[in-house]
């Protein structure tokens, strides 16, 4: 059978904030855009962002001081050219996006209410009560949809087409009946969100299996920073569900299984308050030194019975809905048992500021573009503050919409042919008829629970490698798969199997480039190097994997600007 070519002048593979965002733009510009997802729009991950998105408009805050947040939090290896572009448009992107529907929390005077986040010098965060990111998301996709956006729901992005330095298009499955099709465009954009489903206790959704990273880095391409994730201070404890900064935004506190507010240790200044990776070192450490609290002493207590019922209820009720379901416990009357969760890519697929994806530090591919979660620009460099991920999504993934808006007419289109899905062919053949004795739940166990265990919160050399190891042994595995469902139809087994095999190779790039990162620096912290070496490593990392499938370094400069280097202190 044949295989039907679908024409348009751009793609957008993902259907979270970014991609919803960049798909309007184009749309409203009158081109004919096709947006790709997995998922119902609606239920990309963005929809779980809970706490807030950032943008300095009080009178007491100001970009600049959003600015130098921003870059001290990322422990200065953020790109300060895009650091300030993120700032500098984060008030106008709140407002674009509250006049295209988004219904913000309002101070009693009528203003849209902002909540200190970690890291921030200033409460910043603007929020929809403890629904942020949804509120947000529900507004952007009915925009994109009322602008005439075309959605593909359900459809699995499988491969890119690249050629000669070139994209020009997507070949995809529907997970309805397996029917491969390409999708043939002038130029392609992703938005495919996150990678944190490597590690066994993660915040992220299902879906998040870091596709996009895997399909590019096949093709010789770069990743950047990969060795940079974030672990969120407050997961539930056991599943690593978010309960957002907002609750200790708005007081709440941790304490230790010995009454003692152990933050006084590790941030006296901020307290709960410091930037996450120093809030879920902390929690990690007085765990690992005994004082965790729980049936498994694996937990510290987040407590905000002290904000009373009536603020609970206002401005966090999701979070006590989430606490208890999963633990049985509210907050309202008690203490919550939490502990860090795997939550955020600080690394991706490397874009300047205009979102034009990297083939090298120098080159760029034609036609090819990425923003949000799944893009390194760099704003966050080696720790994200809360609340800037969301902005970066809605924010990047606009202007990268308008930067494909004035691109298209220098690019020629690239005809596609139904050879150019014989590498998602070939896949999909592979996965459904190999006849091994591994079987994809367990190897994706064992994968997860390596990542937790030797590249989290804390790693080593030794740690490292132990993981590079297991990883290289997981591929051999995974040659040897075998599913059951052969069937053509929501075929689950068969597009996991797809998954694992993306998981596994993004794996690969985060340990290799965190292993050979002597240093400590944002959430990369090394117990064998534990202090940041800018002579050293103020320096992006820029991974490639080749055919074999082995991963080689480089580095990049990082942009610096007006925020000098200094000791980073909460
Ligand atoms: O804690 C939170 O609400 C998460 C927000 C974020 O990751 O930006």
């Amino acid at each position: 059978m044949s295989i039907p070519i679908y024409t348009y002048d751009a793609i957008v593979v993902g259907a979270g904030l970014a991609g919803c965002a960049a798909a309007r733009e184009l749309q409203t510009a009158g081109k004919k855009v096709a947006v790709i997802t997995k998922l119902h729009p609606l239920r990309s991950h963005s929809g779980a962002a809970q706490g807030g998105i950032n943008a300095a408009f009080s009178a007491e805050d100001s970009i600049e001081l959003h600015e130098f947040d921003t870059v001290k939090g990322s422990d200065y290896l953020a790109d300060q050219d895009a650091v300030e572009f993120l700032c500098k448009n984060a008030p106008e992107t709140i407002r674009w996006i509250e006049k295209m529907g988004a219904a913000f929390s309002r101070t009693p005077d009528g203003k849209i209410a902002q909540r200190p986040f970690g890291g921030q010098s200033s409460p910043r965060a603007c929020y929809a009560k403890d629904r942020t990111g949804l509120t947000l998301l529900q507004t952007i996709y009915e925009q994109a949809d009322r602008a005439g956006v075309k959605f593909w729901d359900e459809w699995y992005a499988a491969d890119i087409i690249y050629k000669d330095g070139k994209v020009s298009g997507v070949v995809a499955f529907k997970l309805r009946d397996m029917q491969i099709a390409i999708f043939n465009a002038k130029s392609v954009m992703f938005a495919t969100g996150g990678y944190a489903r490597s590690y066994k206790i993660n915040s992220n959704a299902h879906a998040n299996t870091g596709d996009g990273l895997s399909i590019v880095a096949r093709h010789g391409l770069p990743l950047e920073d990969m060795e940079f994730v974030q672990f969120h201070p407050s997961g539930l404890s056991g599943n690593g569900v978010l309960i957002s900064e907002a609750a200790r935004g708005e007081g709440g506190q941790l304490f230790n299984s010995e009454g003692e507010r152990f933050m006084t240790k590790y941030a006296p200044n901020a307290m709960e308050l410091a930037s996450r990776d120093v809030v879920a070192r902390a929690i990690l450490n007085e765990i690992r030194e005994g004082r965790g609290v729980g049936p498994r002493k694996d937990a510290v207590f987040l407590n905000v019975t002290h904000l009373g019922k009536d603020l609970i209820m206002a401005k966090l009720p999701e979070l006590r809905e989430l606490a208890i379901t999963f633990l049985g416990l509210d907050m309202i009357k008690e203490p919550i048992l939490i502990s860090a969760t795997a939550h955020y890519s600080m690394g991706g697929i490397p874009v300047d500021i205009a979102g034009r994806a990297r083939k090298n530090n120098t080159e760029f591919i034609e036609g090819f573009y990425a923003a949000g979660e799944c893009s390194c620009v760099s704003v966050h460099g080696a720790n994200r503050l809360g609340a800037n991920s969301v902005l970066e999504a809605l924010l990047f993934g606009r202007f990268v919409g308008k930067t494909m808006v004035s691109d298209l007419d220098k690019i020629e289109l690239r005809k596609a042919s139904s050879e150019d899905a014989s590498r998602a062919e070939a896949e999909i053949a592979f996965v459904i008829g190999n006849n091994g004795d591994e079987k994809v739940p367990v190897l994706r166990e064992e994968l997860q629970q390596c990542m937790t265990a030797n590249a989290g919160a804390f790693r080593s050399k030794k740690t490292l490698d132990l993981a590079i190891k297991t990883i290289k042994q997981l591929r051999k595995k995974y040659k040897n798969i075998r599913i059951k469902d052969k069937s053509t139809v929501f075929n689950t087994e068969l597009q996991e199997a797809i998954e694992f095999g993306h998981m596994l190779d993004y794996s690969l790039f985060i340990v290799e480039s965190a292993v050979a990162r002597n240093e400590s620096r944002g959430a990369h912290f090394r117990e064998d190097f534990d202090t940041r070496d800018d002579e050293k490593f103020l320096k992006h990392t820029m991974a490639y994997m080749d055919k074999n499938g082995d991963i080689s370094l480089d580095y990049m400069d990082v942009v610096l600007g007006k925020h000098e280097l200094r000791a980073r202190t909460y």
